[in-house]
């Protein structure tokens, strides 16, 4: 048996394979493109910016898109469009990056939040109706880490209370659900098309919508260079100045990066998926590892595979914690971290911060009820942070160096028993408010 690295072993990788996973994807295209913009002096215009909208639209064969200077102006111009304002309620997952629904605090809304289903880590559409009341607007729902929510149960508890639903797609580019793409089930979609994202264009965002209200409201909220397009009498009256007060345009160095990689990104999502798909069923081979996608032939894709987990099993390990696990793997060469998002109802800012000095919390200032969850209300939200950790992303497929790779897990699975005298357990938390690992 191979002594692990950990203990004073040969490091099971030899290959530095972070080439394999680099991203994003920057294409000579690309670099002319945005020098074509800065040489003309446009970064600040809008033409190039509307083409790529266009295509984006019709990629997701969506009436309107509306691109924005980031994901988060994206979901609050959403909401906005939306019309939540003072005292309405919107039901989010608490296992989520904070931008999906602290925008809906921004305009005077209550955020309550529902437990995730353990397996997809997206919004457990089981636990969201005991938290519906007669305040309650819209229901956010994250395609969380490029797995597709369960949207046939979730339109349907929507049809049925009448709510509205607003898709963050931040980390489901090009995913789909039962042949349907993420991001075309709910009123309206969000995404964020920062650097780290499989859909990456530089800073970014972009909203898409078949509803010319919505679509409309969110120009006159952050978008003045854009008030003349507006049709809609009530909106009409007051263009010229925006009125969230916000300046949501998105330049044009990253409209060009879009405009690009908008025609090759199939060609690059088909390699990843060709590539991840081989490294997960290398890993589910592994007795206590289950690694986080759809199950295959049930029409859920994962797109770009946006930020890569698998789950673990403590109990298959004779209770090994997962943050020795993952030293032990990073110890052979894999950068692999505990955890995912961590459960935003236990941060302070979703329990006693006054923002806004209302004399009362923010989360609660324009409430009649105290919606706030405490410890031990979203389980699986809280716990999850200890059963899933990080697997690397591939974007090259290269059969070597995936197995090499695999290697590395493969040693710690079968050697985990030397990691239990020393194994000093998990801290109370694991995971992160954003999604950056550090040791
Ligand atoms: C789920 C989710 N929603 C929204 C955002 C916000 O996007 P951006 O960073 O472009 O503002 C992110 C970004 O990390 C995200 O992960």
């Amino acid at each position: 048996m191979k002594k692990l690295a950990l203990l004073g072993g040969e490091k099971a990788i030899k290959t530095d394979y972070s080439e394999f996973c680099k991203w994003p994807i920057i294409t000579k295209e690309m670099e002319e493109k945005v020098l074509e913009i800065l040489r003309k002096g446009e970064m600040s215009n809008i033409e190039l910016t509307k083409e790529f909208e266009k295509e984006y639209a019709k990629l997701y064969g969506m009436k309107y898109a509306l691109c924005h200077n980031n994901g988060t102006a994206a979901i609050h111009s959403a909401l906005f469009g939306l019309k939540i304002g003072k005292g309405d309620e919107v039901i989010c997952p608490s296992m989520t990056y904070w931008a999906s629904c602290l925008p809906v605090l921004s305009l005077g809304g209550t955020v309550v939040f529902a437990d995730i289903d353990e397996e997809s880590l997206c919004i457990n559409p089981d636990d969201i109706e005991r938290h519906i009341s007669e305040k309650t607007k819209a229901i956010i729902v994250v395609h969380y880490a490029g797995y597709p929510a369960d949207m046939d149960k979730i339109m349907a508890i929507a049809k049925k209370y009448n709510l509205k639903v607003l898709e963050d797609c931040s980390h489901s580019h090009w995913c789909f659900y039962k042949g349907k793409l993420t991001g075309t089930f709910g009123d309206v979609s969000a995404f964020s098309l920062m650097s780290g994202k499989s859909f990456p264009i530089g800073e970014g965002g972009i909203m898409l919508t078949n509803d010319l209200e919505i679509y409309e409201r969110s120009i006159i909220f952050g978008h003045y260079e854009r008030h003349s397009e507006i049709t809609i009498d009530y909106l009409k009256k007051g263009i010229g100045i925006p009125w969230g007060g916000y300046k949501y345009r998105m330049h044009q160095l990253s409209s060009a990066v879009g405009i690009v990689f908008i025609k090759i990104f199939k060609e690059i999502f088909a390699e990843i998926d060709k590539a991840m798909t081989y490294f997960c069923d290398l890993l589910d081979t592994l007795p206590g590892i289950k690694t986080h996608r759809p199950p295959k032939n049930s029409g859920l894709t994962k797109g770009g595979w946006y930020a890569c987990f698998a789950h673990y099993d403590k109990e298959k390990f004779d209770g090994l914690s997962i943050t020795r696990f993952c030293e032990a793997l990073r110890a052979e060469g894999v950068l692999s971290f505990p955890g995912c998002n961590k459960p935003l109802h236990l941060h302070p800012l979703f329990h006693d911060i006054d923002v806004y000095n209302d004399g009362k919390p923010t989360v609660i200032r324009n409430s009649q009820r105290d919606i706030r969850s405490k410890v031990g209300e979203l389980p699986v939200s809280e716990n999850i942070g200890k059963k899933v950790f990080s697997i690397p992303r591939f974007v090259k497929f290269d059969k070597g160096v995936i197995e090499e790779v695999f290697s590395a897990f493969e040693k710690v699975v079968k050697n985990y028993k030397e990691l239990l005298k020393d194994d000093k357990g998990d801290p109370p938390t694991l995971g992160n408010w954003g999604l950056t690992f550090r040791v």
